[in-house]
């Protein structure tokens, strides 16, 4: 840790400096993926500002959610066209859980689907979280969301439970279903620590009616993680 940290909300505080520090890495001209949720939310404002104040120019962004592209054109940053048709310089994006190797649970805020094509589409994936997302083994923390489509969803959920999961159906705060930018439900699987997250990654993927699943292996390429020490930059 290199820069120490003090604020009344402490949480807060971390997530805004991991995700304004992440800033440093956008240079005018690029293309920039921009997450979803409370973390990577600090980083779409501040590269609002910057653009604003012409620090930066030229930047044309792509969001991984519905949210994240309405406050990106709120924010006045151009944005790509939605077929992609371009890879992406950087994306900065949050995580519900991150271990040793950079690999991530994510999808707390429902966008796991569109987070993970727009890292794939990605040349660096920048992670930004406060230190109580860090974990020494993925499972430990956070349940791994898994997006189905709605037909037949009883059908994975049991399947879900013959890999060792206690499944949650993902709602809304009043209740209803939780249904995602793509028109699907969200499983929330506990599977403990998971031992071989690869090997269930391979299981999930191999299942009809899976659409997504919140292990994001390999796709990190730097981490950035603040918390009561300072700022840490970490790259696989
Ligand atoms: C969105 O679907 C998620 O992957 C978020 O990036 C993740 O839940 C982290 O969210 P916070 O930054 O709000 O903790």
């Amino acid at each position: 840790m290199s820069q120490a940290l003090a604020s009344p909300d402490p949480q807060l505080e971390y997530k805004q400096a991991a995700a304004e520090r992440a800033i440093d890495f956008i240079q005018s001209g690029m293309k920039v993926g921009l997450g979803t949720g409370s973390t990577a939310l600090f980083a779409t404002r501040r590269l609002g500002e910057l653009l604003q104040t012409g620090q930066l120019r030229d930047i044309r962004a792509f969001a991984t959610s519905k949210a994240t592209d309405a406050e990106a054109r709120r924010l006045g940053i151009a944005m790509l066209s939605d077929d992609l048709s371009e890879t992406l310089d950087v994306t900065i994006d949050g995580a519900d859980e991150v271990d040793p190797q950079l690999n991530l649970i994510k999808g707390g805020g429902g966008a796991l689907l569109r987070e993970k094509i727009v890292a794939q589409a990605s040349a660096r994936e920048i992670i930004v979280v406060d230190a109580s997302k860090l974990s020494p083994r993925l499972g430990t923390r956070f349940p791994v969301p898994v997006e189905v489509l709605p037909f037949a969803w009883r059908s994975q959920a049991h399947f879900l439970e013959t890999l060792g999961a206690r499944y949650t159906l993902r709602q809304t705060r009043d209740g209803a279903q939780f249904i995602t930018d793509s028109g699907n439900l969200i499983l929330d699987c506990d599977f403990g620590p998971i031992a071989d997250a690869q090997k269930l990654a391979d299981a999930l993927a191999a299942r009809a009616g899976i659409v997504e699943h919140g292990l994001f292996i390999g796709l990190a390429t730097a981490l950035i993680v603040a918390g009561a020490d300072g700022i840490r930059y970490q790259t696989k």
